[in-house]
């Protein structure tokens, strides 16, 4: 089994469907929060997934933040760290531990809208499809290499919130498809941007939404 960890913010609708994604070969042995209120703890718990909570407004600076939070993920001995809906930035040091095990989903179609607000962004840019990356994570903030992208159209009568429900919908296949490669030991980063799915086909890493109706 490979012991995976998740990191969460808040609602944790992501980390839900990767658990009752029932991956054969994962184990998710553990959900931390930087937020005692996020309410996807609620979710770990009912499921009987251990839980803990670094909550970063205890800390003075980010690198004591940082250190107690690898000392709890660290507690879980994870073969792959996920974060889902995790909102800090994570520093150089604990992200080149995790280097090629650290997965992150993003809402939008990178490299386009990096950072926040990436569904009011895509509408004032007028585009006509949006979507979800899962990618691994490196010290540039949502630049790491891409694994899988799901793309949804821009609908006309489209606000932020619809848009972003149905790009959610869009995570919820996404990422259970990427953490399923890893733990397949499919996936292959070779440096760069170039990641691989051992015996994938190339379409598998592009996931469209085909109808305008919902
Ligand atoms: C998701 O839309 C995820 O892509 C996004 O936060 C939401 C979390 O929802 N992540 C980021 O913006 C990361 N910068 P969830 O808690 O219900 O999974």
């Amino acid at each position: 089994m490979k012991r995976v960890v998740t990191l969460i913010s808040g609602r944790g609708s992501n980390l839900q469907a990767l658990v009752e994604a029932r991956i054969p070969g994962a184990a998710f042995v553990g959900v931390v929060s930087n937020r005692p209120e996020a309410k996807g703890l609620a979710f770990a718990r009912s499921v009987g997934i251990e839980t803990a909570v670094v909550d970063h407004r205890t800390f003075e600076t980010r690198e004591a933040f940082e250190e107690a939070l690898h000392a709890t993920v660290e507690r879980f001995n994870p073969d792959l760290v996920v974060l889902a809906g995790f909102m800090r930035v994570l520093g150089e040091e604990f992200v080149r531990y995790y280097e090629g095990r650290m997965l992150n989903i993003h809402p939008s179609l990178l490299p386009a809208f990096p950072g926040l607000n990436t569904h009011a962004r895509a509408l004032a840019a007028g585009c006509r499809v949006h979507g979800a990356t899962v990618h691994f994570v490196t010290p540039e903030v949502d630049g790491g290499p891409i694994v899988i992208q799901g793309v949804v159209p821009v609908l006309p009568k489209d606000t932020a919130e619809t848009l972003a429900a149905r790009v959610l919908r869009v995570e919820h296949r996404i990422y259970p498809q990427a953490v399923r490669w890893f733990v397949e030991g499919r996936l292959r980063w070779r440096g760069g941007g170039g990641v691989e799915v051992v015996g994938g086909r190339v379409e598998d890493r592009v996931w469209f939404v085909p109808a305008l109706e919902e």
